[in-house]
Formats: structure tokens, C-alpha cells, sequence
């Protein structure tokens, strides 16, 4: 069992008062500012991409950030699935529960339209098409046909690292666009909450659980990272392809092989080790099972 010092009731009381509306953090028509990157260098690692100039580099922030936003509310997709199948687990049963749960999905709904009121801006003012992965009902089915520990597992990476993304790296970055900035804060203050959330439902589902489903458990989640580490190959191509479009030029084949593998490392960094590698994660994950904390430990560092 996960050691945990709070409890629904706590979560509901901190997402009570943390809570915000999606007007006042992306107001209705609000302009992008195009003169600053959207995401940290740690976020969205440019430069070391030697082919590129300054103002090619800010333009592939600009794709990064926008591509970030789209695999959020595309991951987010199945996580507000799990949160209802969780609450319909609670109904007639602890209110508090009840409340915790579906306040967490209203939440991810709530951040689905946000991050799209965004990418609506985004594609109303950056001029060019701006290509992303689809399909994310497609992308949910997959994730929740694994077993529901490594579904939860899975959910609990995305939002620990979701936080780490603001607090390691947005948060003292001073040349980040501010409304950018301040979007990524928002989601942070929610998703701190639907961690706990996520560590509450995973001692239901692990006590009692066998050593063996345990174990299946991990080998469905490092699957699942496998798929996902998939699709942010294709995000790396389709930035690459809205760059050059972007930028009005063509690149050579190294040229493509040196921006190629710089964006899916920065995805990676940034979807993946954030996530397999934070310390808290860590420090869970050993507590659910030991072996299986050392099978992410390994499996991460085969991913750099
Ligand atoms: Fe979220
Ligand atoms: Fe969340």
C-alpha cells in the first residue's frame, strides 16, 4: 500500500479553493504574442540545432508549444473516461469519493477546452497549418484496453509530470510568453489534485492484488509508454513538416536527421523521463512494487 497523509474529502476542500474558469485564463479573442517562445528550452530543446536560425528555432518553439497542448488534450481524452468508470465505482457509496472523482473529470474536460481554445487562437494567428496527431478516441481505446493498475499508473505519470513542467521548468523562466506561462500554472494547481486522486485509487486497486497482476501491471504500463514513445516519433515528423512550411524552405538529409531526432529527444524528455523519472513517481512506484520501480528505472534509461 501507498503511504498517504490526506484523504477525498482534503482533495475536495484544496480543488474547491484552487479551482479557476477557462475565461479568465485564455479570455474569448485574446491575441498571441508570437515574440516570445511558448515553452521553456527544457520543455522544447532547440538550441542545439545547429542547421537552424534564431528566428527558425523561436517559430519550432512556437510548433512545440502548440503541439504540447494538442497531446495534453489528447491524453486527457481517456483520463476523463477512467475518472467517470472510477466514479460510477463510488455511486450510492462515499460522497466524498463521489465528489473527488467527478469533480476530477469536470476538471480534465475543463482543460481539454482551454488548451483548444488556445490552439484555436493559435491557428487563427500563426498563418500557416499546423499539423498534430488525431484520433485520440482511437489513442483512449488502446490505453484502456490494458488492464485498469497500468490504465492508473499511466494517469499518475501524466500528472506528476504535468506538474514538474511548471515547477521545474516554467515557473522561474522569465522569457516565457506569460499567458502561456500562466496556463501551464492553472493546470498545475489542478493536477496536483488529481495526483492524490490517483494514489487514493490505486491502494483500492492494489490491495489485495496478486504478485503476478501486480507484475502484469508494469509490463501493460512500460507497454503503453512503448506506444506513446510511437507517437511522439510522428509528432517530431509532423513538426518538422509544419516547420518547413513555416520557414519557406527545404532541408537537407542531415539537416532532417539532426532536427528529427532533437524534437522526439525533447519529446521524449518532456512526455516520458519527467514523468518515469520524478521522484515522487519513483518513491510510489517502489512502494506498489520494487521490482517494478526497477523495470521504469531501466526502461527510462533506454529512452534517452
Ligand atoms: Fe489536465
Ligand atoms: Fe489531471
Amino acid at each position: 500500500m501507498i503511504n498517504v497523509n490526506y484523504d477525498y474529502a482534503s482533495i475536495v476542500r484544496n480543488s474547491e479553493k484552487v479551482a479557476w474558469l477557462v475565461d479568465d485564463v485564455m479570455p474569448r479573442g485574446k491575441p498571441l504574442d508570437f515574440s516570445r517562445p511558448f515553452l521553456p528550452e527544457a520543455l522544447a530543446p532547440t538550441r542545439s540545432i545547429a542547421c537552424l536560425s534564431d528566428e527558425e528555432r523561436l517559430t519550432l518553439n512556437h510548433i512545440s508549444g502548440n503541439a504540447y497542448l494538442n497531446l495534453f488534450a489528447f491524453l486527457e481524452e481517456y483520463i476523463v473516461a477512467t475518472a467517470v468508470t472510477h466514479a460510477q465505482a463510488e455511486m450510492f457509496g462515499d460522497h466524498d469519493a463521489l465528489r473527488a472523482l467527478t469533480r476530477f473529470a469536470d476538471e480534465e474536460l475543463k482543460h481539454q477546452q482551454l488548451f483548444q481554445r488556445y490552439r484555436d487562437a493559435f491557428d487563427r494567428d500563426f498563418g500557416h497549418e499546423c499539423k498534430v496527431l488525431d484520433e485520440p478516441a482511437a489513442v483512449a481505446g488502446v490505453i484502456m484496453s490494458n488492464g485498469a493498475i497500468a490504465v492508473l499508473l499511466v494517469t499518475l505519470h501524466l500528472e506528476i509530470m504535468t506538474q514538474s513542467h511548471y515547477t521545474e521548468c516554467v515557473r522561474n523562466d522569465l522569457g516565457v510568453d506569460p499567458l502561456f506561462a500562466s496556463m501551464l500554472k492553472h493546470h498545475w494547481l489542478e493536477e496536483a489534485q488529481h495526483a492524490k486522486i490517483d494514489i487514493l485509487e490505486l491502494n483500492k486497486l492494489i490491495e489485495g492484488a496478486s504478485a503476478e497482476l501486480i507484475a502484469k501491471a508494469f509490463d501493460e504500463y512500460l507497454g503503453i509508454i512503448d506506444a506513446f514513445d510511437g507517437l511522439l516519433a510522428q509528432q517530431a515528423q509532423m513538426d518538422l513538416d509544419t516547420l518547413a512550411v513555416a520557414c519557406k524552405r527545404s532541408f537537407t538529409g542531415e539537416e532532417v536527421k539532426e532536427i528529427l531526432a532533437a524534437l522526439h529527444r525533447g519529446l521524449r524528455q518532456t512526455f516520458l523521463h519527467y514523468g518515469m523519472s520524478h521522484p515522487q513517481f519513483v518513491e510510489i512506484m517502489a512502494q506498489v512494487s520494487k521490482d517494478g520501480a526497477r523495470r521504469i528505472a531501466h526502461h527510462a534509461e533506454k529512452l534517452i
